[in-house]
């Protein structure tokens, strides 16, 4: 288990080493338990449990109610990894009020230390309230999942000079606004690293390229627990898919031709004389 409790400053600290930071997605106690003993810096509750745990073909359903419980779930396991939470889908676009109100019950009910919220300009006033609210704000420019529709599908983002420069300026909003880290989803990756070079905050890549000051990957893709087919830039770092799907089947052909539970090793005993006398009494 790692022994440093990760806050905004010990992450900037390790910005400023060079070391890099990785993040990776969790929704459960149980994954988020292995991430804190990996001693990974960052959890995002990211809203893509949308997909990977309830199904959706996109992220535009989840609910504040979702996200504060699976938030919940991931927080009853940590002790010193830092816990960023998604604001979902329309519950920061409506105005600095109900912006308010959703990160707060992220922090207050979900216990979250951060909020996440995908765009730059558009949402430079939300992260500033937030921010002054005392919420450590993680911003997310590029590819921004919830604007599926506004881009045609899951694109990758800024490969026009008019397209790289509206990406770039996202990038100097969200770190004005006073986020302490932002997210760059699918972008080309020498645009990455013009945008990494230029922001002072902590610049977080996912098919990105390697000069963002640290990764994020969907805990699915990273662990090859998905059956669907994943992004190019999803490394599987482990293939436990194919392993559940081996061991249901043990399972299965064991139960059928009973070699378990085996007698003994998976049972409990009883005094054969209880047996005896409950076999006269029945
Ligand atoms: O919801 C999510 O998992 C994310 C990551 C892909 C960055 O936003």
């Amino acid at each position: 288990m790692n022994q440093h409790k990760r806050t905004v400053l010990s992450l900037t600290q390790q910005k400023a080493r060079g070391e890099k930071i990785a993040q990776v997605t969790a929704y459960d106690y149980t994954t988020a338990r292995l991430v804190e003993a990996a001693g990974l810096e960052m959890i995002l509750v990211g809203d893509s449990l949308g997909m990977t745990m309830m199904g959706h073909s996109d992220t535009l359903p989840v609910t504040i109610d979702d996200m504060v419980h699976y938030t919940r779930c991931v927080t009853r396991a940590i002790h010193n990894t830092f816990v960023v939470a998604d604001m979902p889908f329309m519950t920061y676009q409506q105005g600095i009020k109900d912006t308010l109100q959703n990160a707060g019950r992220l922090i207050k009910e979900g216990r979250a230390h951060a909020v996440k919220l995908e765009g730059g300009k558009s949402v430079a006033s939300q992260i500033q309230a937030l921010v002054e609210a005392g919420i450590p704000v993680q911003g997310h420019i590029g590819l921004t999942p919830q604007a599926v529709h506004a881009m045609g599908g899951f694109k990758v983002q800024g490969k026009d000079i008019e397209a790289a420069k509206r990406i770039i300026e996202d990038a100097f909003h969200v770190q004005e606004a006073g986020a302490f880290s932002v997210v760059i989803e699918g972008v080309p990756s020498a645009l990455a690293q013009i945008i990494s070079e230029k922001l002072d905050i902590i610049t977080i890549g996912i098919g990105a390229g390697n000069s963002t000051d640290g990764q994020v990957l969907v805990v699915h893709d990273l662990l090859g627990l998905t059956q669907d087919h994943s992004p190019k830039f999803a490394k599987q770092f482990a293939h436990l898919g194919e392993e559940a799907i081996n061991a249901f089947r043990a399972y299965n052909s064991e139960v059928k031709c009973q070699t378990f539970p085996k007698e003994g090793e998976h049972t409990f005993s009883i005094n054969s004389d209880v047996i005896e006398q409950l076999k006269k009494e029945l």
